[in-house]
């Protein structure tokens, strides 16, 4: 830390997060007899709180965010200068770091074409959502409405993204939701034994098949958009089986379904390739992304399309109706595109999207030697530097450990000084998996020490 504050200050903002904050995904009750963490600097995968302790990020500010590291000057000097010329203009008009972004993502996903911008990764979503409802009122009566969601999945925190949620503690008591919204099942196979027929052999192409079923259940003419993750993120780190994809096309493909892919994690080099989907071949129709697409220099997120969806909402212009009318305040903030332009620089620069493979076989690896010694890791799991370990109380029947066992491991590496993610209150018992998204710039030391922390952590809580 650079020391730019004094104890005094600190003990006040503490007092003040304590008297005014109302933090995310937080039971408040605690921070009567204890201090809230306030985060107070970051460099590189470090970040320090506000007693001076070090702590090594495993999870890209908390919720796989940070993909290129903390402190970089290179994105902050090119936000600033950029504020000064111009912070911001409504999308009803471009800007310049506005359309050079979108040219330069677009280069790296061929067949897509346009980019909406706005604020979150919820907000993008029900951006598509929108689409999805408005092309079934143009084209087909209203009638092909219905949006497919996944078990496990989850797209944000609106209520309409509630809607769409995979995981039942994210949503409960949150309703009633919008209506039209359909789950089908997972696709994961270290818990195909919770699934009804689900078989050893070809799990991804039954898997796929289960969608297919709700489909012609539903009705085909009724089901406008399917929406998944490419791996699916706070659900536990779901890496697809082998087949799974294929088929999913294929079925979108069938029924003229529009694939959207929820890249709100995955973007921007998580899995070791510029988008998670580009893993598996698949080829969708809309694509949202916003967590990594600026690392949290500022506030980004991207709906982006095909050429043949953008079309459907000009076909014809004399209809005053028949366009997107859709609006972002925030997505006109000039910062956002411009700290996306210098993310994606460094990203290229550094190599990082080749580090993130070596680095996340390199965690597999350990995470796996890990398995050998503690019988409470049943699975490990992942792609790139995007990677979940589900414990488990036996191996044999696979019983998840207890939430409050998972969060005792969270809690023993913060006090090594090491931050790790976990499944947390989203999957009704089954909130079981450690989640490790270290930023694409980790070296082998860093994951050395991670799972040295876990290693430990690990052999305390399950003693
Ligand atoms: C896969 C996925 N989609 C969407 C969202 C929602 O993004 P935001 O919190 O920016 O609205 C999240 C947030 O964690 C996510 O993991």
């Amino acid at each position: 830390m650079d020391g730019n504050f004094n104890e005094n200050d600190l003990s006040r903002v503490v007092e003040a997060d304590r008297a005014h904050i109302w933090h995310h995904l937080s039971q408040h009750k605690p921070y009567e007899t204890t201090d809230p963490r306030i985060i107070v600097e970051g460099k590189g995968m470090k970040v320090w709180d506000q007693k001076g302790k070090e702590h090594l990020d495993a999870v890209s500010g908390g919720v796989w965010t940070v993909n290129v590291g903390y402190g970089r000057e290179r994105i902050a000097n090119a936000v600033r200068d950029q504020l000064i010329k111009l912070n911001y203009f409504a999308g009803s008009a471009g800007s310049i770091p506005g359309s050079i972004f979108a040219e330069k993502l677009i280069d790296k996903m061929p067949g897509l074409s346009r980019v909406y911008y706005a604020n979150s990764g919820s907000e993008a979503n029900e951006k598509a959502f929108k689409m999805i409802r408005q092309i079934a009122h143009k084209r087909y009566g209203g009638v092909k409405h219905k949006i497919l969601f996944r078990d496990r999945d989850y797209h944000g925190t609106t209520i309409t993204a509630l809607s769409a949620t995979g995981q039942d503690e994210r949503s409960a008591q949150y309703g009633p939701f919008t209506p039209g919204f359909v789950r089908v099942p997972h696709c994961l196979e270290y818990r195909r034994h919770e699934q009804d027929g689900a078989p050893v052999e070809n799990y991804g192409v039954w898997a796929a098949d289960q969608i297919e079923k709700i489909i012609l259940a539903e009705g085909p003419e009724t089901v406008g958009g399917l929406c998944l993750e490419p791996v699916t993120a706070g659900g536990g780190v779901i890496t697809p089986p082998d087949g799974y994809w294929e088929r999913i096309q294929e079925i979108c493909t069938k029924y003229d379904i529009l694939l959207h892919i929820d890249e709100v994690v995955c973007g921007l080099g998580r899995t070791g390739t510029w988008f998670g989907y580009q893993n598996y071949g698949i080829k969708p129709d809309m694509v949202t992304m916003a967590k990594g697409v600026a690392s949290g220099y500022a506030a980004i997120s991207c709906l982006v399309t095909t050429e043949a969806v953008f079309d459907m909402f000009k076909d014809d212009h004399t209809d005053p109706m028949n366009y997107f009318r859709d609006i972002s305040t925030f997505g006109g903030c000039a910062a956002g595109p411009t700290a996306a332009i210098e993310n994606m620089g460094i990203i290229e620069d550094e190599g990082l999207l080749e580090n993130t493979v070596t680095q996340g076989h390199y965690m597999v690896e350990k995470l796996d030697e890990l398995a050998e010694k503690h019988s409470c890791i049943g699975d490990v799991r992942g792609k790139g530097l995007f990677i979940g370990a589900e414990l488990v109380e036996d191996r044999d029947t696979r019983a998840p450990v207890s939430e409050k066992m998972v969060q005792a491991v969270v809690g023993d590496c913060m006090a090594q000084g090491i931050i790790i993610g976990a499944t947390n209150r989203s999957l009704p018992g089954k909130n079981n998996t450690l989640c490790f998204s270290p930023a694409l710039i980790a070296k082998k030391d860093d994951i050395d020490h991670i799972c040295a922390a876990v290693d430990a952590a690990l052999g305390r809580v399950f003693t």
